[in-house]
């Protein structure tokens, strides 16, 4: 296997870092393609916490070359603080190692102010994470978007600025009366940044062209998860990019290489941040007590996460909207020891009973059909895994019709077990 695709499953927060993190060693390439830093991926080594938005997970492994693809929408500033945070902990970060996509998307101050202008006093509330990620996406569509390459020319960079600033102007003045930077301030303070990032810039699809003809290892790093999907997801509670399968090949720009495999990060059990419908929401105590023991808190925001049950229709969904070869199923030690254990098998919808959610379905109408599990009381030191444990992973394995490969019960690089080889792992 050459390539391979991490993805999330559900809403996001699966545990894509932790499993990027573990396979980038047997990697030659790391590639983020959609998002922003609206993501958040953990990585906890030895007690020793990382978080990463923009930088790939690979970036621990120093042999592993970290890309930041042209689908990404890139906010200068908070790449900055990042680069500066993860250097101060001790790893190493060149042009060697990092390599940034001369075209991806500026997130400018505007498209920052715009989207929590909208989140404030807007008619719908999205709940988003306040990045500027959606506006950035609009200007990128719209054919207005600042590109990484222009904050290398201040007379390009400035020009390009007052064009998108034309319309916002007037929304920032006349509808939401928010205050905003000049064109001259923005584009100084891009300039400048642009200055200390352009080490790492470069053009990111002819360096995957060439790692590809060289038949190097490159594993993709999905942000989000397919729920959230601006196409596939649960629209409009949605982010804005394309969080499935399909983001890779617009986004990094291997058009000629399929990705062999993709592995859905699952939690074993389902969560969510922001709005938007969940039919296996848990408002009762035992909710409370998944949030708390599984520290269910938004790596970017610090919200709480709301959480449920695990969702088998809405898997099935995801499997077959990003073509899912294999499950990567975390976070199984904060099931274990539950009184109760359920799963939803199929949903009551309309008078029917349908065990798969596909787009157009009003998922606030979807009543969840919830079947009883035997609780398991797995410790994870060593000994095999409980038959209940097992049932619970086969009853996840014979709905979706793809192997459980992974399974994760802590959040350190040793709390795993590999069922499937992936780039020539098996390990303990
Ligand atoms: P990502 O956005 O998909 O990378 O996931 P996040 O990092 O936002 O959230 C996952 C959280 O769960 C992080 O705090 C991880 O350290 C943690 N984690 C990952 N796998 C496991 C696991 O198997 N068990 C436990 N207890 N925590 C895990
Ligand atoms: P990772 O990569 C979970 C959610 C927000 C909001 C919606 C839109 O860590 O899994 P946006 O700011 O993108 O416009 O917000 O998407 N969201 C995430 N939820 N994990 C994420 O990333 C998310 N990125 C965005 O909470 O509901
Ligand atoms: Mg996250």
């Amino acid at each position: 296997m050459k390539t391979l695709a991490i993805i999330g499953s559900q809403w996001g927060d699966e545990g894509k870092g932790k499993i990027t993190d573990l396979l980038s060693e047997k990697c030659d390439y790391v590639v983020r393609y959609q998002g922003g830093n609206n993501a958040g991926h953990t990585i906890i080594v030895d007690g020793k916490k990382i978080v990463l938005h923009l930088i790939p997970s690979g970036i621990l492994h120093p042999h592993c070359v970290s890309v930041i693809a042209h689908g990404v929408v890139f906010e200068p500033e908070a790449f900055q603080h990042e680069l500066n945070r993860v250097m101060d902990s001790g790893i190493t970060i060149t042009s060697e190692n990092l390599k940034i996509s001369e075209n991806l998307t500026i997130i400018t101050s505007y498209n920052k102010i715009l989207d929590a202008a909208r989140e404030n006093q807007g008619s719908v509330k999205i709940g988003t994470t306040g990045k500027g990620i959606g506006p950035a996406y609009e200007d990128k569509i719209g054919r207005r978007a600042v590109k990484l390459k222009d904050l290398f020319d201040y007379d390009i960079l400035k020009k390009k600025l007052s064009r998108n600033l034309g319309e916002k102007e007037i929304l920032f003045k006349h509808r939401y009366a928010v205050s905003f930077p000049t064109i001259e301030e923005e584009a100084e303070r891009l300039f400048e940044l642009g200055k200390k990032i352009k080490p790492f810039v470069c053009d990111t699809f002819s360096v995957l062209d060439k790692a590809i003809q060289n038949g190097s290892k490159i594993l993709y790093e999905g942000a989000q998860g397919i729920l959230l999907d601006i196409d596939y997801g649960t629209y409009p509670y949605v982010t804005s990019s394309s969080t499935s399968l399909g983001g890779i090949y617009t986004g990094a720009g291997i058009p000629e290489s399929h990705v062999e495999e993709v592995l859905g990060i699952t939690k074993a059990y389902t969560t969510r941040v922001g709005e938007g419908p969940f039919p296996t929401e848990l408002f009762n105590e035992l909710g409370v007590e998944i949030q708390t023991k599984g520290n269910e808190f938004g790596a970017t925001t610090g919200r709480k996460r709301r959480c449920g049950w695990l969702d088998l229709p809405l898997l099935k969904y995801s499997v077959k909207a990003s073509n899912l070869t294999s499950i990567a199923l975390t976070k199984l030690d904060i099931l274990s020891g539950l009184k109760e254990l359920k799963v939803c098998v199929a949903y009551e919808y309309e008078g029917q009973r349908i065990d798969c959610a596909y787009p157009g379905i009003d998922l606030t109408k979807a009543k969840p059909i919830l079947k009883n599990m035997p609780a398991f009381n797995d410790l994870f030191q060593g000994e095999p895994l409980s038959s209940e444990l097992e049932d619970y992973i086969k009853e996840i394995e014979l709905f979706l019709n793809i192997p459980v490969g992974i399974i994760a019960f802590g959040p350190e690089r040793k709390e795993i077990i590999f069922r499937k080889d992936y780039f020539g792992i098996i390990k303990r």
